[in-house]
């Protein structure tokens, strides 16, 4: 962890703090003009490092892992914005974040693409058991053709359920109707008739979705609402043989729950480029030969991280010049609103 001052400010305070680890060049390009410390903390001393540090901060740029509540955000009396890299902001409090004057804002858009690209490689993945596949090569297990051998089932004709239809869950959408797929969704909110058609989606009530689909794909934001949403209820209620797709947030889950059913072969496979406490997976799942797992890699194309990043600086610049971020997910009380000036 090297402060890295990049003009002569006063050494007591920094303009920019940044947890995700951005390239310098970029850092210096984007945020022209201001000083920042780039922190990259290992996992289990994030939380101690970011406290100590965050006091002197003037706009932090942050990651999922990150936990920004009120704790973190009474410890830091200079913060005027919160960028979180990545579309999901469910590690920030944004309404103490508000209440004490202080911007949060994501990097949605940029990453709707590649997020969803990886949602029907796990969905094609776990349905055609690429994993398996993969690991019997990669250990030498291949030794002769077997016709019998890794029979998975055909995406043509099943039902995917796409929960959460926004942007990503749409991407997806789009991308399996080629496949003969038939589409339907829960979400709040349904979309216009138009788009449904475009999509050739429809919508259902959420425990229709649970008994309908061959598939279940999860697009929801992790909030307290949300937060094992898919339980024992829901899992008991979907069809003998699902397969199940997280590329949201794996404490929509009980991973517990999860493990169980896929050990009973309630669930056939999974594909999950999320888990509920990563890094760490649950050795029932790396195990499980129905489970196809990546380490949360959705957003993880050059062009699309390269854009996160961008959004994410620009965001916390925006700020530090006086303006407000392109991206905000909060609007800080005016009445709170926290001095600008330079100190
Ligand atoms: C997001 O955008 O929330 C992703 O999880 C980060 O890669």
């Amino acid at each position: 962890m090297t402060p890295t001052g990049r003009t002569s400010r006063p050494a007591a305070l920094v303009d920019l703090l940044i947890t995700p680890a951005f390239p310098t060049p970029l850092v210096e390009r984007l945020a022209a003009g201001f000083t920042f410390e780039q922190v990259q903390p290992d996992v289990d001393t994030a939380r101690a490092e970011l406290l100590a540090r965050v006091g002197r901060a003037r706009a932090l740029c942050s990651t999922g892992a990150d936990r920004i509540d009120a704790e973190l955000l009474d410890a830091a009396p200079e913060l005027l914005v919160v960028a979180n890299f990545g579309v999901g902001y469910d590690g920030v409090d944004v309404v103490a974040a508000a209440d004490r004057g202080v911007w949060v804002a994501n990097t949605p858009d940029v990453l709707t693409e590649s997020t969803a690209d990886v949602a029907l490689l796990l969905l094609l993945g776990t349905l055609r058991r690429a994993g398996e596949g993969f690991e019997h090569v990669r250990h030498g297990r291949w030794k002769a053709s077997d016709p019998g051998a890794f029979w998975g089932v055909d995406p043509g004709g099943l039902t995917l359920g796409i929960l959460g239809m926004g942007r990503i869950g749409q991407a997806l959408a789009a991308r399996v109707a080629p496949l003969g797929m038939r589409t339907i969704y829960h979400n709040r909110t349904r979309l216009a008739a138009e788009r449904e058609a475009e999509l050739a989606a429809t919508w259902v009530p959420l425990d229709e979705l649970l008994e309908r689909a061959d598939v279940v794909s999860l697009h929801v934001p992790l909030s307290a609402e949300t937060r094992g949403l898919i339980g024992r209820p829901q899992l008991a209620r979907m069809r003998r043989g699902v397969f199940i797709i997280n590329t949201a947030r794996g404490a929509l889950v009980d991973e517990a729950a999860l493990i169980e059913a896929l050990g009973s072969g309630h669930v056939a496979g999974v594909g999950l480029d999320v888990f509920a406490r990563e890094p760490r997976v649950p050795r029932a799942l790396r195990e499980h030969p129905g489970a196809f797992l990546l380490p949360h890699l959705g957003s993880a194309t050059r062009r699309t991280r390269e854009a996160m990043m961008r959004l994410c600086l620009e965001n916390a610049v925006a700020v530090l010049r006086g303006g407000r971020p392109s991206t905000p997910v909060n609007e800080p009380r005016p009445d709170r609103a926290r001095a600008r000036a330079r100190r």
